[in-house]
């Protein structure tokens, strides 16, 4: 099940952090986003334990896809699907019409999902990343 995150779940989202990224949030970072207002973290909740998320924003008529992420012994099993899709139903709620990301260029993974739900590469910032040292690929998903 998909559903809205809760100050209850920031332990959970935390440990999916640090098991899915070399530049995880903090507890407190994680704490303070979920206040944001036009910020939407989503859950992904099977068994009462939470084994995804993601987070994205959405202002005036453009969003950005911040991170979506799967305990490594949950994936490949189309749960991130489930959270894209839940962000493409948001999408249309706020009559948004474009949404963008940044992703590791080595993220072949990532990239394909992303290509998967019709976003385009649109260009590189070179060296970018951190920790390990990599380029971003700015994606856009052209919504009209
Ligand atoms: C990227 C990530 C969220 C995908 O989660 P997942 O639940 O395994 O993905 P799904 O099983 O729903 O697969 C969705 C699509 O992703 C792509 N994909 C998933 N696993 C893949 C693999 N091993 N090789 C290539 N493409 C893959 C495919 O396009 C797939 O669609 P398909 O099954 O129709 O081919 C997950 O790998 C992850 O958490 N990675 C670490 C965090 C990260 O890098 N996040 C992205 C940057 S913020």
């Amino acid at each position: 099940m998909v559903r809205e995150m809760s100050p209850e779940d920031v332990l959970q989202v935390s440990h999916i952090e640090r098991a899915c990224f070399s530049d995880p949030w903090s507890l407190e970072s994680i704490r303070e986003g979920l206040e944001t207002p036009f910020d939407t973290w989503l859950v992904l909740e099977d068994n009462e334990m939470v084994k995804g998320y993601c987070v994205f924003r959405m202002i005036a008529g453009e969003g950005e896809l911040f991170r979506i992420a799967l305990l490594p012994e949950y994936r490949g099993r189309g749960l991130a699907k489930k959270l894209m899709e839940r962000l493409a139903e948001c999408s249309k709620e706020k009559a948004v019409t474009s949404i963008f990301l940044e992703v590791r260029e080595s993220n072949k993974i990532a990239r394909n999902l992303y290509r998967s739900y019709g976003f385009k590469e649109e260009c590189i910032r070179k060296n970018y990343y951190q920790n390990p040292s990599d380029n971003a690929v700015i994606m856009r998903n052209q919504l009209i």
